[in-house]
């Protein structure tokens, strides 16, 4: 029996009042039927939190349920919205004030763009404002939610650009 462990942290900027969002360390064991299962999951990175397993039952669930929040909350603010959507808007409002539209990069980004900032202009707005979407689905709220983009902001660099390097990272050899 060949087990894999992989290990994931997400950091999720706890907000007061509420001070509901943990950040979960979740290690996951491929099982004999090949399929992915987490295996054990501290409530939070801290040292002194503590860890739950598939024995404990409900509290397990709860840990569970406190992984999935976030990393939602980490998937679609960080790797979704900030790296794809707002990452791409300079290169869009570039490609539409400087190049000809007959330029080959217009012609290959164009409607990439297009998606882009109607989505930036229109959704994204929806999504961190107050009473807002991610203020009403998560304990972080808006605030919250601005504070985990503005961290993530801060980490970005060209390297999160490379798709070799970051599949390197995600499926280390
Ligand atoms: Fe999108």
């Amino acid at each position: 029996m060949t087990w894999f462990l992989f290990l994931t942290w997400r950091m999720i900027v706890p907000v007061e009042p509420c001070g509901l969002q943990a950040s979960p360390v979740a290690l996951f064991a491929v099982n004999q039927e090949k399929r992915l299962r987490p295996a054990a999951i501290q409530i939070d990175y801290k040292p002194d939190s503590p860890v739950f397993s598939p024995v404990d039952g409900g509290p397990w669930m709860l840990a569970r349920l406190a992984v999935q929040a976030t990393d939602y909350a980490h998937s679609q603010m960080i790797e979704h919205l900030l790296k794809i959507h707002l990452f791409a808007e300079p290169f869009c409002v570039v490609l539409h004030r400087q190049l000809s539209s007959k330029h080959p990069l217009n012609e290959l980004l164009k409607y990439h763009c297009r998606g882009v900032m109607a989505t930036n202009t229109i959704g994204s707005p929806s999504l961190v404002t107050p009473n807002g979407y991610m203020d009403q689905l998560t304990a972080m709220g808006h605030k919250g939610t601005l504070l985990l983009m503005e961290l993530g902001y801060k980490t970005l660099s060209w390297k999160d650009t490379d798709f070799y390097l970051d599949i390197k990272k995600t499926w280390p050899r």
